[in-house]
C-alpha cells in the first residue's frame, strides 16, 4: 500500500482533529502518501481530495471541531453513490481509507469493505456509542463541558432554590447523561437504555424536599424524552418551580481534553498500522486501556448499552 486517504463524517467531535492528525503523521513515517478528503462522504463522491503534508496537521492537536469539515451524506447509502465515491478513490490512487466518525460513519465504511475497498473506522462521537471501544473519541470533552455546565446551573439552583431539569445529547446513547449525571450528583438520571418510573422519579424528588433538599438536578437525554417534557410533568405533579436547559450543540465543540487527545492519536496511529498490515473491514478501540479492533460487522451487530452498575450506583447515591 503507497496511497492511502482519510476522512471524518457524521457528527464531528474533540479530538477529531488529533486523530487525523495522527493518521497523517503515522502514514508519513511510514513513507506512505496520504490524501485527505473533506466533508466525510460527500466530498468523496464530489473529488474533494487532497494531498496531505506534515504541516497540513501543525497546530491543530488542540483544536475541536474538524479540519476535514464533515457531513451527513444521504447520497452514500445508495449503491450509485458508494460506486461514485470507490471510482474517486481509484482515480486519485487511494488504496485504504481511514474514516473516523461513529455509528452512520462506520455504515459507509462497512459498505466501502463489502465492495472490496479496505476501510478502517476510528470511533469519533461524543456520544460514546459505538461497540468494541470503552471510550470514542470527543466522549471525555464532551463530558467535561456537561460537567463544567451544570456546576454553573447548581450555583443558580441553590440560589433560587429550583428544580433544574437539564437535557444532554445523545440520540440513542445514556453515557453523556449517566456519567455527567454521576459527576454532579444528580437526583435522577434519564437514559434511553432504562426504562423509568416518572412516579418513582417525583418520589424521589418529594423525600428530597421532605429532608430539607432545596433544589435538584435532574439529567436527561435527548433520546430518553425532551428536558421540557419532562420539566412540565414535575412542575405539574410537585408544584415546583422548575426550569429546564437543552445544553444541544455546545457539546460538540471546544478544545480536546488530554485523554481526547492521547485517545485520537493513539487510535489514528493503529488504524494505519492495521492498513499496511492488510486488514480491512475493522473498526479499532480501547479497551481496558490496549489497543484493539473488530470486524465492522460485528461491532455494528452488537447495541449499545450503558454500564448498568455505574446506573444502578447514581441512584444509590442520589437517595
Ligand atoms: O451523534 C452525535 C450527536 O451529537 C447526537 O448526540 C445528536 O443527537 C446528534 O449528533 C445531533 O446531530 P446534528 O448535528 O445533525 O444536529
Amino acid at each position: 500500500m503507497k496511497r492511502i486517504g482519510v476522512l471524518t463524517s457524521g457528527g464531528d467531535s474533540p479530538g477529531m482533529n488529533a486523530a487525523i492528525r495522527a493518521v497523517v503523521r503515522k502514514a508519513i513515517f511510514h513513507e506512505l502518501e496520504v490524501y485527505g478528503i473533506s466533508y466525510g462522504y460527500q466530498g468523496l463522491i464530489n473529488g474533494d481530495i487532497k494531498k496531505m503534508e506534515l504541516g497540513s496537521v501543525g497546530d491543530i492537536i488542540h483544536r475541536g471541531g474538524t479540519m476535514l469539515y464533515t457531513a451527513r451524506c444521504e447520497e452514500f447509502k445508495t449503491l450509485e453513490g458508494q460506486q461514485k465515491g470507490i471510482e474517486q478513490l481509484k482515480k486519485f490512487g487511494i488504496e485504504g481509507l481511514v474514516v473516523i466518525g461513529g455509528d452512520g460513519s462506520y455504515r459507509g465504511a462497512q459498505k466501502l469493505t463489502e465492495h472490496g475497498f479496505p476501510t478502517i473506522g476510528v470511533p469519533g462521537t461524543i456520544d460514546n456509542d459505538i461497540p468494541g471501544t470503552d471510550f470514542t473519541i470527543g466522549f471525555d470533552t464532551a463530558l467535561n463541558t456537561v460537567i463544567d455546565a451544570i456546576d454553573k446551573i447548581r450555583d443558580t439552583a441553590t440560589s433560587h432554590e429550583r428544580t433544574y431539569v437539564i437535557e444532554v445529547m445523545g440520540r440513542h446513547a445514556g453515557d453523556l447523561a449517566l456519567w455527567s449525571g454521576l459527576a454532579d450528583g444528580a437526583e435522577t438520571i434519564v437514559v434511553p437504555e432504562a426504562d423509568y418510573d416518572m412516579e418513582e422519579i417525583i418520589g424521589r424528588l418529594k423525600r428530597g424536599q421532605e429532608r430539607g433538599k432545596k433544589h435538584s438536578i435532574i439529567i436527561v437525554a435527548e433520546g430518553a424524552g425532551t428536558g421540557f417534557d419532562f420539566g412540565d410533568r414535575i412542575k405539574e405533579a410537585m408544584n415546583l418551580e422548575t426550569r429546564v436547559t437543552v445544553l444541544g450543540h455546545i457539546q460538540r465543540g471546544g478544545s480536546p481534553t488530554g485523554f481526547d487527545r492521547v485517545l485520537a492519536s493513539r487510535l489514528g496511529a493503529k488504524a494505519v498500522d492495521l492498513l499496511l498490515e492488510g486488514k480491512a473491514g475493522v473498526t479499532v478501540g480501547i479497551e481496558k486501556n490496549e489497543l484493539v479492533y473488530h470486524d465492522i460487522n460485528e461491532a455494528l451487530a452488537k447495541k449499545h448499552t450503558i454500564d448498568l452498575e455505574m446506573y444502578k450506583l447514581s441512584q444509590q447515591l442520589s437517595i
